[in-house]
C-alpha cells in the first residue's frame, strides 16, 4: 500500500481537481487523481452531458487524460467525492483493464479517508485481455 504522505498528496490533488468538476445536472461532484509509477500526478474530474448517459465519471476522465499523456503504469489513485463514495461498475473495469490493481483511496469532500481498497477487491474475478488472448 501507498504511503501515509503519499496519501495525503494525492487526496489534495483530488480535492483541487474536485473544484472544477462539471456537474450541473446531479451536482455530485468527483475529483480523482492518479498516481503514476513515474511519480507524477494526473487529474480529472466528472464532466456531464444534458443527455445524460454522455456523462463520464472523474475516474475514467482521469485515466484518459493520462493515458493521453504517454503514462502506462499506475501505482494508485484517490477519489473525492461527498461522501466518498466507491467507483460505479464500469470505471472498475477501465480501472483494471488500464492501471491494474492500484490502490485506491476514497475520500470525502473535506479529505478523510472512507476506505482504502484495490482494484482485485473492488472488481474479483475481473474480464480482462487474459480472456481475448
Ligand atoms: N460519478 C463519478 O464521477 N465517479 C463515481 O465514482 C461515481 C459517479 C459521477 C457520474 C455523474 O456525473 C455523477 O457522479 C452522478 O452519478
Amino acid at each position: 500500500m501507498i504511503d501515509k504522505n503519499k496519501q495525503n498528496i494525492l487526496i489534495a490533488a483530488a480535492i483541487q481537481a474536485r473544484r472544477e468538476a462539471y456537474a450541473p445536472y446531479s451536482h455530485f461532484y468527483v475529483g480523482a487523481a492518479l498516481l503514476t509509477k513515474d511519480n507524477e500526478i494526473v487529474t480529472g474530474i466528472n464532466m456531464e452531458s444534458s443527455s445524460y448517459g454522455l456523462s463520464v465519471c472523474a475516474e475514467r476522465n482521469t485515466i484518459a487524460t493520462a493515458i493521453g499523456k504517454g503514462k502506462r503504469d499506475f501505482e494508485a489513485m484517490a477519489i473525492v467525492s461527498q461522501g466518498g463514495v466507491t467507483p460505479c461498475g464500469a470505471c472498475r473495469q477501465v480501472i483494471f483493464d488500464i492501471c491494474g490493481n492500484i490502490d485506491i483511496i476514497l475520500a470525502d469532500e473535506e479529505g478523510k479517508i472512507r476506505e482504502i481498497t484495490n482494484t482485485k477487491a473492488l472488481l474479483p474475478n475481473a474480464f480482462g485481455d487474459k480472456n481475448l488472448a
